[in-house]
């Protein structure tokens, strides 16, 4: 027997697009493994939406939209091109809002925050792998699920396919955990790296941009606010304490003195920007996140450019460190397939 699970996505960029390919290529396997079909009604971008919740859409050809430059409106027979992401998820008949646009901090974290708020009190379980809502309103979404009995899960949030906040929320259950490390941003070491190599900022920017992994906005990304939004979620998921944006004790990249690279990189140390909460007094969490010197012996000394981290040192299960290799968005998309399969067997539906 099989049960069939609806879902709404907004949001088919990187992310978006790849997690309709996961559909489409696990379709099988989720129905043999685990009775579970997973079958989108309706999906939003920036230019309209398309719900179709009787035949429900294609995820290949709304991949092949996306890839072509095109938009959902576009979607054949079902297209709606003055349709909103919000006006989408008001209409929308689903079990499950997947919520994949831009984090859009300076804008109110919108669309995806109303979005979100309009899902959960719809009554709608939600999959998010973006930042935004969740660092501005952690507790009032959470608040919001609670109260409409549904589910919130935000795994891709915080370091790409890596399952750091399952890790922590589950797996160090009982624990205290005394100290996190993480290194959650790509493109800081990816543009150090290139330093060390002797490489200047201009070149070093221009190949991260090249390489699709630095934000148009690069203050992002290089002052640390990435670094410290994902530190926020930790926080606020794994260690229980509610941290806002302005209690990170941030310093980005951008003031590092090159010469100091080219000789860390002789010393075989190597800089990457660290995520630290350092409990103190009371239970309380020091939170911060500067550039830093590791050496080969450190966890993340040898974390290569497409390479993210996470260390818990906690009281009773010991050192528990986790990387990931993410030469590509696949791993990240596939948070939200974690995140739906996860609400869709806890829940039973
Ligand atoms: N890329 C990664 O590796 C990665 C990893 C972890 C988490 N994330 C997070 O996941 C989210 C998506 O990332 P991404 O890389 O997929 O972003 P992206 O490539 O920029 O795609 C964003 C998508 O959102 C749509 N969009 C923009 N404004 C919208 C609006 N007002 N209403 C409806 N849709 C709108 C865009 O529409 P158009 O297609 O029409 O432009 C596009 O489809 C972000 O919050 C990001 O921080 C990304």
């Amino acid at each position: 027997m099989t049960r069939t699970v609806s879902l709404v996505l907004v949001g088919l960029g990187n992310l978006g697009r790849r997690f309709c390919e996961l559909l489409m290529e696990k379709d099988a396997w989720l129905r043999q493994r685990y009775g579970l079909v997973l079958r989108l009604v309706g999906a939003a971008d920036s230019r309209g939406a398309a719900y179709d919740p009787e035949n429900g859409l294609d995820p290949a050809s709304l991949a092949r939209l996306k890839c072509s430059g095109g938009s959902v409106a576009d979607y054949p027979g079902v297209g709606q091109p003055y349709c909103s992401a919000l006006a989408l998820v008001e209409m929308a008949e689903a079990d499950m809002l997947l919520e994949a646009s831009p984090v859009n901090l300076q804008q109110g974290a919108e669309p995806g925050l109303s979005c979100i708020r309009m899902a959960l009190r719809r009554g709608m379980h939600v999959v998010t792998p973006n930042k935004g809502p969740l660092v501005l309103a952690y507790r009032e979404l959470h608040g919001l699920a609670e109260a409409h009995g549904v589910a919130l899960r935000f795994d891709g949030t915080v370091a790409g396919g890596l399952p750091a906040l399952y890790l922590g929320q589950r797996d160090l259950r009982g624990a205290v955990i005394r100290r996190l490390d993480a290194v959650p941003n790509l493109v800081t070491g990816y543009v150090m790296d290139m330093l060390a190599d002797g490489i200047g900022w201009e070149e070093a920017l221009a190949a991260a941009r090249e390489e699709g992994v630095l934000e148009a906005d690069t203050s992002w990304d290089l002052d640390g606010w990435d670094a410290a939004a994902k530190l926020v979620i930790l926080a606020n998921a794994v260690l229980g304490c509610p941290a806002r944006l302005e209690d990170v004790h941030r310093t980005g990249i951008g003031a590092l003195d090159r010469d100091e690279l080219l000789k860390a990189r002789q010393r075989k140390c190597r800089y990457r920007l660290l995520a630290t909460a350092q409990r103190v007094d009371q239970g309380d969490y020091a939170l911060t996140v500067r550039p830093v010197a590791l050496n080969e012996d450190h966890p993340f000394g040898r974390l290569g450019r497409k390479q993210m981290g996470v260390l818990f040192e906690t009281d009773i299960y010991g050192t528990i460190v986790a990387t990931i290799d993410e030469p590509d968005p696949v791993p990240s998309a596939a948070t939200m397939l974690r995140d739906v399969l996860d609400i869709g067997l806890e829940r039973g539906l």
